[in-house]
């Protein structure tokens, strides 16, 4: 019923401009009052997660592209070795891992069988499970050690939106606490990146509120037939996101790549108006990311690519390769994803509608697929 979707057209829309909450949910009472992380519903021994010497993340869909930007955070704040990895993939090549291996599974259902059946078989071999659930007492973190659930409330529409951000921002809080636990960084650097965590809902908010011109793109674009996403670091798997939410729900061929990669193959793929939308590095992160991706988007255009960026406000480098700019607020590097994920997902659902397609229940899916 239209109250059931808060007024919107779809839950899909709803589920869109629900995100500031889902972050800001996923977000409240991990820490006390004197800025210490605390994760009251980790069953598992505090010993055992300072032993802990790998961890691989588990996932399907959605939830997996949460699991690379989980690898990224995890890794670089925590110092431990994180492999991300498709869960019907992994139990079918004699993967390696003991009992200081930690399974972090990503699931918003709880439910997706792949991802059940993973989680069961590493148990078996002896490794600790941790749960990053947004599905209170759903399977997969009742069979796990340990769970850390999201809270972005009932997800309804088929593809996923707002329980990705709030995986994403499981994850960080999984990862800060870790570091916490492991001694890898101080309560102050802590509190500062909790402290800009504790800033995203309102910068999406803000996002959400000046979305016009992107739906208004998407509608000019209903007849594209296909659509490419590039990224780097953290904005890789949101490429990844981008092209998936397009292809679920608009049908359309798209795919993401590394930037990096370009070069490597999918630049053959460039011709006279192909499409693509590239995600900045924010100008102020590490090395010279975003200069190389800026180069990108040089390389692309100069081959005729209809240029789409989506890029951290100021970043006035982009504006004269881009036939697009799409900015969005800025924030500590790692934490982009919670910020540029949003107007793909837009993009993706404004096409979709403008094309008379049923956003909420795309043909062919199943918003839990319980079959291996
Ligand atoms: C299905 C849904 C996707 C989702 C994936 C994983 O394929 O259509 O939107 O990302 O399952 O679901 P989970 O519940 O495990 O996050």
């Amino acid at each position: 019923s239209a109250a059931e979707k808060g007024g919107y057209e779809t839950f899909m829309e709803k589920e869109i401009n629900d995100q500031p909450k889902a972050v800001e949910d996923t977000l409240l009472g991990r820490s006390d009052e004197t800025g210490r992380m605390v994760l009251d519903e980790l069953r598992i021994d505090p010993e055992e997660l300072r032993q802990v010497s790998k961890i691989i993340v588990l996932a399907c869909g959605t939830a997996a592209y949460a699991g690379t930007v989980a690898k990224y955070a995890i890794e670089h704040w925590c110092r431990v070795p994180v492999e991300v990895e498709l869960a019907h993939e992994f139990r079918y090549r004699d993967p390696i891992i003991d009992t200081s291996t930690l399974i972090v599974s990503v699931s918003q259902s709880g439910e997706t069988m792949d991802t059940l059946m993973a989680v069961r078989y590493a148990k078996e071999q002896g490794a600790r499970t941790l749960a990053i659930c947004n599905t209170n007492g759903s399977t997969i973190p009742r069979e796990s050690d340990a769970v850390l659930y999201t809270h972005a409330g009932p997800e309804i529409a088929v593809a996923s939106t707002k329980a990705f951000l709030a995986q994403i921002t499981g994850a960080y809080v999984l990862g800060l606490y870790l570091a916490q636990l492991r001694g890898q960084m101080f309560t102050g650097e802590i509190q500062d990146i909790l402290a800009d965590l504790h800033k995203i809902p309102s910068k999406i908010q803000q996002i959400l509120d000046d979305s016009e011109s992107i739906k208004s793109l998407a509608r000019a674009m209903a007849a594209t037939p296909s659509v490419l996403f590039l990224g780097r670091h953290v904005g890789f798997p949101v490429a990844m996101e981008g092209a998936l939410k397009l292809k679920e729900l608009a049908y359309i061929h798209a795919e993401g790549f590394a930037a990096g990669e370009l070069k490597h193959g999918p630049i053959a793929l460039i011709e006279e108006g192909q499409p693509v939308f590239v995600v900045v590095p924010s100008p102020r992160g590490r090395d010279s990311l975003h200069a190389k991706v800026v180069s990108n988007i040089q390389e692309v255009r100069a081959r005729g690519a209809k240029t789409i960026t989506v890029a951290e406000a100021g970043d006035d480098d982009v504006r004269e390769y881009s036939e697009e700019v799409f900015f969005v607020p800025d924030t500590q590097p790692l934490l982009m994803p919670l910020l540029t994920t949003v107007p793909l997902q837009i993009f993706a659902c404004a096409l979709a509608e403008q094309k008379g397609y049923d956003v909420d229940q795309p043909r062919n899916l199943a918003k839990s697929v319980t079959v291996e």
